[in-house]
């Protein structure tokens, strides 16, 4: 498969891009901002047997999208899967939050889905292509105080239905992989604490935090053929976290959550 992947060097991108470098024929353009940690995924990638371009750049930045989707073109020569996983995390109370701090959440983790999305439809709609975008349980169950991050990624959640409506008649499909509590470099430091990872395990109903992996079956299976009628969704892979929200976290008791 053809595929692009952001926020390809660390956590449940990096460990996607290994998913799908294991599958036959992987063609992936890898991007992330962080140079040296690509550069190793991208290694890792092709000892598995995938061809690998890697483009180092701020998703943030409007061009960056033309940037990366114009490599799958010129080093693969189409595209058939979009995988838009880069993300940050900012947590303030809303009162607290600065525009510029608001503002951010949409550039990083909602904004880029759309430019990439829009520079790859003519590709994916040739191959019958899919988009899977990471969003985050946050996007579905208000969690203080991140506030413009839910914000963020509940847009982001909306933004890829929008695109499956719209995609459909193309033969594009637009799904969402919406982790809940995972252990990645984005979280590790919130649950160095045992007991603080103990308390958030507890409101899980399969005990556990996620692994990047657990996210990365979710997102090749949606980006598989075995996914050919499903479109829209919005798969929570969270443990069951999103049903047990209000017991577990002690709403209203000001305890936040992450990712
Ligand atoms: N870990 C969790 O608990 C959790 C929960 C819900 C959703 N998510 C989402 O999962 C996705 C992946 O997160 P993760 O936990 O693997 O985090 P991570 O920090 O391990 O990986 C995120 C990657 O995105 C890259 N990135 C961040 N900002 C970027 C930018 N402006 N330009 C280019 N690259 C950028 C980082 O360099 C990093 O390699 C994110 O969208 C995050 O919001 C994570």
């Amino acid at each position: 498969m053809k595929t692009i992947i952001t926020g390809a060097a660390s956590g449940i991108g990096a460990e996607t891009a290994l998913k799908f470098a294991r599958a036959q024929h992987a063609e992936l353009v890898l991007t992330d901002r962080a140079p040296e940690k690509l550069a190793r995924v991208a290694d890792e990638a092709r000892e598995l047997g995938a061809r690998v371009e890697t483009v180092v750049a701020d998703i943030g930045d409007v061009d960056a999208a033309t940037t990366i989707v114009h490599t799958a073109e010129r080093a693969f020569g189409g595209l058939d899967v979009l995988v838009s996983n880069a993300g940050a995390l900012f947590g303030a109370p809303l009162l607290d939050l600065e525009v510029d701090q608001f503002d951010l959440m949409f550039k990083i983790n909602t904004r880029p889905t759309w430019l990439l999305a829009k520079a790859a439809h003519p590709m994916l709609s040739r191959s019958f292509g899919a988009i899977i975008a990471t969003g985050s349980i946050s996007g579905v169950c208000a969690t203080p105080p991140l506030g413009s991050y839910s914000a963020s990624k509940a847009a982001l959640i909306m933004l890829v239905e929008q695109m499956a409506l719209e995609w459909g008649k193309d033969g594009i499909r637009a799904n969402c992989v919406s982790p809940g509590s995972t252990l990645t470099p984005l979280t590790a430091e919130g649950y160095a604490d045992p007991a603080r990872k103990a308390q958030r395990e507890a409101g899980i109903p399969l005990g556990r935090l996620g692994r990047p992996e657990d996210v990365a079956e979710a997102i090749f299976f949606l980006a598989s053929p075995a996914a050919r009628q499903i479109t829209g969704v919005n798969l929570l892979v969270d443990g069951g976290m999103s049903k047990a929200l209000m017991p577990a976290t002690g709403a209203g008791t000001g305890q936040s959550q992450n990712g």
